[in-house]
């Protein structure tokens, strides 16, 4: 596995083991096995956002740097496996404005700018993967996919507030349909759905994937706060920080996330449950450090 987890956030990757059987040693001697390699925090696919830049000497140099560490990493480390994980933050869109999209992809529309720019980096991101031999790739929306850092308050120059919508149309489309539009990513566990309803607002990028003796659940756990009117604080819990946007697991969207895991539970040939997702980590002056991330206890209770 290869963790790179950058400072200003947390990587939350949970390995839900059923009947204590923790270690992925023992997994590995069961027909059923199944290896994967973990990336977070990339960051550098958003250098490739430009079409118009992308045939650049420094962007085909690091497109072939890219190239040669994954498929060293694929054939000398990985077996059989063509299963990429990614808890986020492929993307650095965060030090990216949207003046800067509107201005490079020549679009006047602020959405329509950050949606060709999204699809243009996470088209690249697959093509990449696949290149060098992982043709499976299970992201999880970071903050940085979606805007952040900084790009969550409401208002003022630095938001980007309005075009998350955007930002995340974009991841959609990308990573989770197929070329006629479908999605990808349709088998659920027994009769829980591999994505929560439409009305948790989590559906396109929250999801599940089987795969032998594995699954793996993808949380999108970026939620928009007071209705998206003002920022949001809640300083004595600790809470917010990062304007209107937390990280949370709430309502319709947790009741998924703990019916999928029960369910898992129940299947005898899931042996490991794996979940990903990453918190923002804020500084607020109310508490030194604060780790933004409160999913509702309920959900402790189920695992
Ligand atoms: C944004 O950050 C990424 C990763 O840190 C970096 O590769 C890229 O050059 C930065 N882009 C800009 C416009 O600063
Ligand atoms: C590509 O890798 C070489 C050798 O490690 C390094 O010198 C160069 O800066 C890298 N270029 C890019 C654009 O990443
Ligand atoms: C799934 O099946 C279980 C057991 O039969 C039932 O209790 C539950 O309500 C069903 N859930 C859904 C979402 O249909």
């Amino acid at each position: 596995m290869i963790m790179n987890v950058c400072c200003n956030h947390l990587v939350i990757l949970l390995l839900l083991s059923k009947m204590m059987r923790s270690s992925i040693a023992s997994a590995s001697i069961e027909k059923n096995d199944l290896s994967f390699l973990v990336i977070a925090d990339l960051h550098v696919m958003s250098n490739f956002a430009f079409q118009s830049q992308n045939d650049s000497p420094s962007k085909i140099q690091l497109w072939k740097n890219l190239t040669t560490t994954l498929t060293h990493i694929r054939d000398n480390y990985m077996e059989e496996t063509d299963l990429v994980i990614a808890p986020g933050d492929v993307a650095a869109f965060g030090n990216i404005s949207n003046g800067e999209f509107m201005s490079q992809t020549g679009l006047s529309d602020e959405n329509e700018a950050v949606y060709d720019a999204s699809t243009t980096s996470y088209t690249k991101t697959n093509e990449l993967y696949q290149g060098a031999g992982f043709g499976t790739y299970i992201p999880c929306v970071g903050d940085h996919e979606i805007g952040g850092n900084r790009g969550f308050v409401v208002s003022g120059q630095k938001s980007k507030f309005s075009s998350i919508s955007s930002y995340r149309h974009g991841w959609i489309d990308s990573f989770m349909k197929d070329e006629d539009g479908s999605f990808k990513f349709n088998e659920g566990v027994s009769n829980i759905s591999s994505r929560p309803p439409e009305n948790s607002g989590f559906q396109g990028t929250s999801y599940a994937y089987r795969r032998k003796n594995s699954l793996f659940i993808s949380l999108d756990i970026f939620k928009v706060m007071n209705d998206g009117i003002s920022d949001y604080y809640d300083r004595s819990n600790g809470y917010g920080g990062e304007g209107a946007i937390t990280s949370t697991l709430e309502g319709l969207h947790s009741t998924w996330f703990e019916s999928i895991l029960k369910a898992a539970r129940q299947v005898s040939s899931i042996k490991h449950i794996f979940v990903e997702a990453q918190s923002l980590l804020c500084i607020l002056f109310a508490k030194p450090v604060v780790v933004d991330v409160h999913f509702g206890d309920s959900w402790r209770n189920t695992v």
